[in-house]
């Protein structure tokens, strides 16, 4: 009798398969990144984006109930400032546009939503990178810590319930713990991006946030290369208090992901970012593949790697494919 093994037998009709299927997405796990315009009168879309807007502020809320509504566990804010300086002031500004559409959707949904906002300078500074500069040009960490930590303080006053570090400046979870400590905002959570890799594929997000970077940001952000180093980062983020710990990208990522679940004592979290959404949107919208499919696959590939919470462009739309329980 050959074969005497046959996993196909376990594949045999629906309900096995159902039976024994390993991994579950659930709307609760997936967390919305969404985009607000200062001075904005009427939402843009975003091009290399599909479907993704840069919203007013009133959109945005309109946006984020829905999404709730829908079941996501999460949402994400990014600003995009009508102004940017070298220092990025609009971000520490308690009246710029994240912190005061944190505001709005804080006094919106109160607690039915972990309210994330990112805590990053790229977005308000006049030369796109994710810290302030030395006069000659450089990234200056050190420098650049103050500004996180007064950012983050500022975020939490407007509302937000953790506050996401994405700028891989060193020793940043440590210190905006303690700003955050001294200044009485002991329960708001840090969302450490602890292994972000410089990828190609944060184009579209450039575009949706109006990014003014000239060059890259290698010299902060991780080698694609690089493993070991992920690993690192995340123990370092872990000793400096880091509530949570996230991969990004996804997909290209996911060795790295199962290594940091396995290590990591704290929830894992994984982004997949607008280049894994802009690459299967094209694809589906020339017939190439079909796209909802596509999406839950890719979904479930990053939970079954080992991620507990996905940031992703489809949240909202994807949990309404998905069982709530
Ligand atoms: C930095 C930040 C970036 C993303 C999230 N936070 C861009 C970057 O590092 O250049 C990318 C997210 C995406 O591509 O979807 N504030």
């Amino acid at each position: 009798m050959f074969p005497a093994h046959r996993p196909r037998r376990l594949r045999t009709t629906a309900a096995l398969r159902r039976l024994v299927s390993e991994t579950t997405v659930r709307p609760r796990q997936l967390v919305l990144p969404m985009f607000v315009k200062e001075g904005a009168s009427a939402p843009v879309e975003i091009k290399s984006m599909p479907g993704v807007l840069q919203h007013t502020r009133d959109s945005l809320r309109k946006a984020a109930v829905e999404a709730v509504r829908a079941g996501v566990g999460g949402l994400m804010l990014f600003g995009v400032p009508a102004e940017r300086d070298a220092v990025g002031s609009g971000a520490t500004d308690p009246d710029g546009i994240l912190n005061v559409a944190l505001e709005d959707l804080r006094a919106e949904l109160g607690d039915d939503t972990v309210l994330m906002s990112d805590c990053c300078l790229d977005e308000f500074t006049d030369h796109g990178h994710c810290g302030v500069l030395t006069p000659t040009g450089q990234v200056d960490n050190d420098a650049t810590l103050e500004v996180y930590g007064e950012m983050a303080v500022a975020q939490a006053r407007a509302g937000a319930h953790v506050v996401g570090p994405s700028g891989m400046m060193d020793g940043q979870i440590g210190f905006i713990r303690s700003a955050l400590d001294e200044a009485g905002f002991a329960d708001t959570g840090i969302l450490a991006y602890s292994a972000k890799y410089a990828s190609a594929l944060y184009g579209p997000f450039r575009d949706a946030v109006e990014s003014q970077l000239q060059g890259d940001r290698k010299t902060y952000q991780q080698d694609p290369a690089n493993g070991r180093e992920a690993l690192r980062e995340v123990e370092l983020d872990l000793a400096e208090g880091a509530d949570m710990v996230m991969v990004k990208p996804a997909l290209p990522y996911l060795d790295v992901l199962a290594e940091v679940a396995r290590l990591s004592t704290v929830p894992v979290a994984a982004y997949q970012i607008s280049g894994e959404y802009a690459m299967v949107e094209a694809a589906a919208a020339n017939g190439w593949i079909d796209r909802r499919r596509t999406v839950l696959e890719t979904l479930t590939s990053i939970r079954r790697a080992g991620a507990d919470i996905v940031l992703t462009y489809w949240a909202a739309e994807a949990a309404g494919w998905l069982d709530r329980e």
